[in-house]
């Protein structure tokens, strides 16, 4: 794949066109690239990614998109629909969670939704006089809470996982103290798609008086709906009392396009926090609720659009089929005895080999993907997930799935000892060549460290 992907079928653009080229042509190439591209997902053997796939679903939604595309939402005496499309969004999640009095912000991604959590716990802990914070996450919490904790001179605390890869609270007892500004617990988490000890978390929050996020970025707009499914996901909202934020991604299990997701807080006394204001800036006062300045009405329309297309039967609907589907894998995994599946799962369903075994993990996954299957791989242990979304809900996805499973196992048998070219890369291929042209795209695109030799 490399740098250049599309160089033997386009010209590569190197420097600035002089003259434009006829929009027909540019929409020709773009439709032949998006066609190309969204074609593995339609088979459904792709792990997480593609949330949807209904393509009605996102004509809808690109419709939606096209008529505030161009509109920038900080101007809200232009584009008074953004603060209903805000506010509305806000007050959907916020009743789903069970909070209907909490407060929010709308959010590029998760990303953004979990740094800004991290600013809040931080200046209320300078208003305590706290001045070496400290946050504890069990260590299969998102990164981007550490890239969060970095930008902000945040401590890290790593709490271990238990057997079932949850946090495990004696580690996350041991590792508080009077700088701790705030608990993460996940809902689910990214590697295994569980649900921490919420509640023992939320116990703990209020006897220390520190901040409890609750990560339900990935999870948020799926687990909510198991409880109503009749299936026993745990309670993880503001139910619990020293629950004081939650993210939930609009952009993955909430339908919604690329770039939107929810940040919830319990009171506005602590949305304060993350709001920047400058009086006296020449250019004008400045106020800013999040770390953005410009952003798209199109999304935030979008993601409204999408909410209230489906409604809570939609939603469920939906992930009725997600939880059967993430049940059929798991009972898939399980009737292999050289694999396991890690911890209780409910939609996000991660497996490695048995120890007696002795196979490879990401050799069964050079096979799978072989087929065409795009599981994502993990480490610490060595595992993949198949994170269930719609597209994987389509007949005859399970059984295929099974089938090359039982395959995929032979497979690692037979090449025992040789090099696997999989591995654990986070949100890029599973393959070695796959993962390298990811580095390498990523070593290129930062330009501060030059590429590897060819
Ligand atoms: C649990 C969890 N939190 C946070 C994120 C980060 O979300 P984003 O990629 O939208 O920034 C992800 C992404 O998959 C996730 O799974």
């Amino acid at each position: 794949m490399g740098l250049y992907p599309y160089a033997d079928k386009y010209p590569v653009v190197r420097a600035f066109p002089e003259d434009g080229r006829p929009r027909e042509a540019i929409l020709r190439e773009i439709e032949e690239m998006a066609e190309t591209e969204d074609s593995p997902y339609h088979e459904g053997k792709i792990s997480g990614s593609i949330y949807s796939g209904d393509e009605e679903h996102y004509a809808f939604l690109n419709e939606v998109f096209g008529h505030f595309s161009h509109a920038n939402v900080l101007q809200r005496d232009m584009y008074p629909s953004a603060t209903r499309f805000e506010g509305e969004i806000i007050a959907m999640t916020a009743d789903m969670l069970h909070a209907p009095e909490a407060v929010g912000v709308l959010t590029s991604g998760g990303t953004e939704s979990l740094m800004n959590p991290l600013l809040v716990a931080r200046e209320r802990g300078r208003e305590r006089g706290i001045n070496r914070p400290n946050v504890v996450m069990p260590v299969t919490a998102h990164p981007a809470l550490l890239k969060g904790a970095h930008y902000f001179g945040i401590e890290v605390r790593h709490a271990a996982v238990t057997d079932r890869f949850v946090a495990d609270m004696d580690s996350v007892r041991s590792l508080v103290d009077d700088d701790t500004v705030s608990l993460v617990g996940s809902a689910g988490t990214y590697p295994h798609g569980l649900v921490d000890p919420i509640a023992e978390l939320s116990d703990l929050a209020v006897e220390r008086d520190t901040l409890l996020h609750v990560d339900g970025c990935l999870g948020g707009f799926i687990l909510a709906w198991g409880e109503d499914l009749g299936y026993p996901v745990p309670v993880f909202d503001f139910r619990l009392p020293g629950v004081t934020s939650i993210s939930a991604d609009t952009h993955k299990y909430g339908f919604g396009l690329k770039g939107s997701s929810v940040l919830l807080y319990r009171s506005a006394e602590l949305r304060r926090h993350q709001y920047f204001i400058v009086p006296d800036w020449p250019g004008g006062l400045y106020t800013s609720p999040g770390m953005s300045g410009s952003r798209s009405g199109g999304i935030i329309a979008a993601a409204w659009a999408a909410m209230v297309t489906l409604g809570r039967s939609g939603y469920r609907a939906i992930a009725a089929d997600i939880f059967a589907t993430a049940a059929a894998v798991r009972r898939a995994v399980e009737a292999v005895p050289e694999l396991r599946v890690l911890g209780d799962p409910f939609f996000n369903v991660a497996f490695t080999t048995t120890e007696d075994s002795g196979l490879d993990i990401f050799l069964v996954n050079d096979f799978l993907a072989s087929r065409r299957w795009r599981m994502n791989g993990l480490q610490r242990p060595s595992a993949l997930h198949f994170c269930i979304t719609r597209p994987n809900t389509q007949p005859g996805v399970v059984d295929r799935f099974a089938a090359d499973l039982v395959g995929a196992v032979a497979y690692a048998r037979e090449k025992a000892g040789t090099p696997a070219r999989s591995g654990a890369f986070y949100a890029s291929g599973v393959t070695t060549e796959q993962i390298t042209s990811g580095m390498e795209w990523w070593l290129d695109a930062t330009q501060a460290v030059p590429a590897a030799p060819a």
